[in-house]
């Protein structure tokens, strides 16, 4: 049985809750949250067995084995720090980081201490996602071509939330665009030539709307990412012999549809979630505990660093221009 702390008790840490309770060898052992009483209102709602109104005391708990890090991306840092100092694995959710340099600290900690770390990048432990990168990698579509992975949600203006608050880490890239960005690499890897990047700074400071293009020199990708439309988010892997067609929602996607190179539907391919789509990092980082893995092969640690770092690299363009 693994026991899990979760932090925090927003809208993320309801799904793995559920994520949590539904996964075989896991536990809802604990919650924390700024307030005491909105983790024991959690708790009850979830089942956890206790309720901690600081992160601190759960950070503590030494009957704990891993912790799902759910705050806002701006805390990520000094949240995953503070479960690092108590000798604590950490889940933490997407972006890792706001920046690179942060991101490689924490790995630096997470290695040092001998601790498991992983980015909660759910999309990569989708069966789906998987079997898309390997009928890729097989050859099945030929070679890659072009790839459009758009993601745009439309969000309510609210100055102070953590979409448009830049104090807790918001703006599309780090909310969103981190999905297109390790969508496209898992399929062309991380060495492009170039790449194009402008973006729609909103009052805030934060970016709202943008568009990414990587030139891979035999290959080119561009995402559309944002807040102010409601797009249908597919993504679509054009190679020389077919192409591959995920969504609509590409990162929550149970199914994708393969195309021949005339456009001739071939097959779908449909492995529906077992829960909410969350269990699968569920059940990625306990198969990794067990086997005394630091990281999970699916998610390693130096991928989620080149992802920061092309975003760091993405945001200095914004700047720029
Ligand atoms: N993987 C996914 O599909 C997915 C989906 C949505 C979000 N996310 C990621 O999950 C993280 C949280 O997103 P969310 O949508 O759950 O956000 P949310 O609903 O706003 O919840 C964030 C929680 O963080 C805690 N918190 C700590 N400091 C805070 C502060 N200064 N201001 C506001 N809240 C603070 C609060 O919990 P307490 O008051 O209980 O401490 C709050 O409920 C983000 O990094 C986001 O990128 C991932």
């Amino acid at each position: 049985m693994f026991k899990w702390g979760i932090m925090a008790t927003g809208w993320i840490a309801e799904r793995l809750a559920d994520a949590i309770n539904y996964v075989p060898d896991a536990e809802l052992t604990a919650v924390a949250s700024r307030g005491i009483e909105k983790a024991e209102a959690f708790g009850k709602r979830y089942g956890a067995k206790r309720c901690y109104g600081s992160y601190e005391e759960l950070a503590s708990d030494p009957d704990i084995d891993i912790i799902y890090i759910a705050t806002p991306t701006s805390m990520h840092y000094e949240n995953v720090k503070l479960c690092f100092e108590h000798g604590k694995n950490v889940l933490c959710e997407k972006s890792l980081t706001v920046t690179a340099p942060e991101t490689a600290e924490l790995i630096e900690i997470a290695r040092e201490k001998k601790l498991f770390f992983m980015e909660a990048m759910w999309m990569k432990c989708f069966p789906t996602y998987r079997k898309a990168v390997e009928l890729v990698k097989s050859g099945r579509i030929g070679e890659v071509k072009t790839i459009r992975v758009d993601i745009s949600k439309a969000q309510h203006y609210d100055p102070n939330n953590r979409f448009f608050n830049k104090a807790l880490g918001g703006g599309t890239l780090l909310d969103l665009g981190v999905y297109s960005v390790t969508f496209l690499t898992g399929f062309l890897g991380f060495d492009y030539k170039d790449l194009y990047a402008r973006a729609y700074i909103g009052e805030t400071g934060v970016d709202r709307d943008e568009i990414i293009c990587f030139d891979y020199g035999n290959a080119y990708t561009s995402s559309v990412v944002g807040f102010d439309i409601e797009d249908d988010n597919r993504a679509i892997i054009v190679g020389t012999k077919g192409r591959i067609d995920v969504g609509p929602d590409f990162w929550y996607a149970d199914s994708f549809k393969v195309y021949d190179e005339y456009g001739d539907f071939i097959e779908e391919v449909k492995i529906p979630h077992l829960c909410n789509g969350y269990e699968y990092e569920v059940m990625e980082a306990q198969e990794c505990l067990s086997e005394g893995l630091l990281e999970s092969k699916i998610i390693p640690l130096s991928n989620t660093l080149r992802i920061m770092e092309i975003m760091d690299e993405i945001t200095a363009k914004f700047i720029k221009n």
